[in-house]
């Protein structure tokens, strides 16, 4: 079956108290209206038409940049006069054959799975998505006729106060058969409470058109809420992240609080991995199998092999790799561009930047390590800098195999500390070291004889 998708994404959302267009507020980091556009897109339409009005130009900018491969066909209501008014705004782009199926920028959750039901049940016909509410306030009434058959939908506002007792109600979603669409389309008038153009209308003259209404009742609300401000926005972020963590448990990933945990992009977990409570997720994480993650962590766009443990309050912060049965944190910092190789120790206060870290390297306290390459089975003790960074220009340092860097070192770039080499405590090194030897570089220490005596003196 031919199929057109058109999302309305025109209202303004006052109740935002926002300069952003309501559309561009996000869920999990995703425009609302990515989200929907994504789900439309599973459904291979033929033709995938955006219906967008206010802050037109910024939400096209903005979706272009996350989906620039999108083919969407941009359509602008100038003024919202309404859901119908908004629809015949892209009639002019839709194909004459098969159906046209309306989505919300707003209502972002709404599942493929639903969507491709209410098509299969769709014959050419008028399919309608209804949900069952205790309290149906706000929304349009299906009205039925006493054979069961839907015959309009009422809004809250024109409706009696019999019709708003109906608690079956509309959730906006209609697949419409394109043959008829335009004319019926034609004959909506605003003559109502709001003086809109009700796309809801379409149903009573299909019905007068003895076209077929179908309907699809939807078990899951959370599928039609919409976002008119920030406490739905946080209702909707909510669950969404609680199916996402769902989906995490069913296969297989232990959270010991599925409530307290943020992704905000995707995670691939393998066998036997766990993660304790308030860490954010955020592009797109690979964990091998058996990685721990401890409590507070935030980890952005990083891959992190089979039994490494990320201990609490460390912070990965993107395009890094972490290698297999490391040990990092707690309260370490990683930052991007940086690979930590199998068997590495980090500890609390370190901060990685843009360094490669080779096997079994120890950097375990307060040290910061950036632009180098550290070889395997380096120890660099607590308080040690890669002094990087002259004011103007970065530059490297690099630490080779097995070497021993004592505390309180400051290794200044560019600088070679070469295989096998020792460098005493507190030394600053300027000068590229010996292999297998102890290099120390820092003043002798001296005894001042008599010099308390001198102080203590009055004068
Ligand atoms: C609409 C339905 C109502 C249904 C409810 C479900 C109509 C007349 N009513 O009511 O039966 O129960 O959704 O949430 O359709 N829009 C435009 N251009 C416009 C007007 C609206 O693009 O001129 C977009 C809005 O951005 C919004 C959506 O259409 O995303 C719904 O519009 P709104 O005016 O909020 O309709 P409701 O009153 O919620
Ligand atoms: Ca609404």
């Amino acid at each position: 079956m031919n199929l057109n998708i058109v999302i309305l994404a025109a209202g303004q959302g006052k109740r935002m108290y926002s300069n952003l267009p309501k559309v561009l507020h996000q869920i999990g980091h995703k425009y609302l209206l990515q989200h929907v556009i994504e789900t439309a897109q599973y459904l291979k339409p033929n033709k995938l038409i955006v219906v967008y009005g206010h802050g037109g130009e910024e939400v096209r900018a903005k979706i272009t940049q996350v989906l620039p491969e999108a083919s969407i066909i941009w359509v602008r209501q100038k003024e919202q006069l309404g859901t119908g008014h908004a629809l015949k705004c892209a009639i002019s782009d839709l194909d004459t054959e098969g159906v046209t199926l309306v989505l919300y920028g707003d209502v972002p959750l709404i599942d493929n799975n639903s969507l491709k039901s209410m098509l299969e049940i769709s014959e050419n016909s008028v399919v309608m998505l209804t949900a069952m509410m205790d309290n149906p306030t706000n929304y349009g009434r299906i009205i039925r006729n006493n054979i069961g058959d839907a015959v309009a939908i009422v809004e809250e506002k024109d409706a009696t106060n019999s019709q708003r007792l109906i608690k079956e109600i509309n959730t906006g979603f209609y697949v419409l058969p394109n043959k008829y669409l335009s004319i019926w389309l034609d004959k909506l008038s605003n003559n109502n409470q709001q003086n809109e153009y009700y796309l809801t209308d379409i149903i009573k003259i299909a019905v007068a058109n003895n076209v077929k209404i179908d309907s699809l009742l939807i078990k899951d609300h959370a599928e039609i809420l919409g976002v008119n401000n920030k406490l739905q926005l946080e209702k909707l972020e909510r669950l969404y992240q609680l199916n996402l963590a769902n989906k995490l448990l069913e296969n297989g990933v232990t959270l010991l609080d599925k409530s307290r945990i943020d992704i905000r992009g995707s995670i691939k977990a393998g066998k036997d991995c766990i993660i304790d409570v308030n860490c954010i997720f955020e592009g797109n994480v690979v964990l091998g199998d058996c990685v721990k993650i401890g409590a507070g962590c935030v980890l952005k766009s990083v891959t992190i092999e089979d039994n490494t443990i990320i201990k609490p309050y460390s912070i990965i912060e993107g395009e890094a790799r972490i290698g297999k049965d490391c040990q990092i944190g707690p309260f370490s910092r990683i930052r991007p561009e940086s690979k930590i190789m199998d068997n590495v120790h980090l500890g609390n206060f370190v901060e990685i930047k843009k360094s490669d870290i080779g096997v079994g390297s120890k950097i375990n306290h307060l040290t910061y390590i950036g632009d180098a390459i550290v070889g395997c089975k380096v120890n660099v003790g607590a308080g040690s800098v890669t002094c990087n960074y002259d004011g103007v220009n970065k530059w490297q340092t690099i630490i080779k195999d097995n070497s021993f860097i004592g505390s309180g070192t400051m290794l200044v770039a560019p600088v070679v500390v070469n295989e096998g080499g020792v460098i005493g405590a507190g030394s600053t090194i300027t000068k590229d070291t010996e292999p297998n030897e102890l290099t120390v570089a820092r003043s002798k220490q001296i005894t001042v004889k008599g010099w308390l005596k001198t102080r203590n003196k009055k004068i």
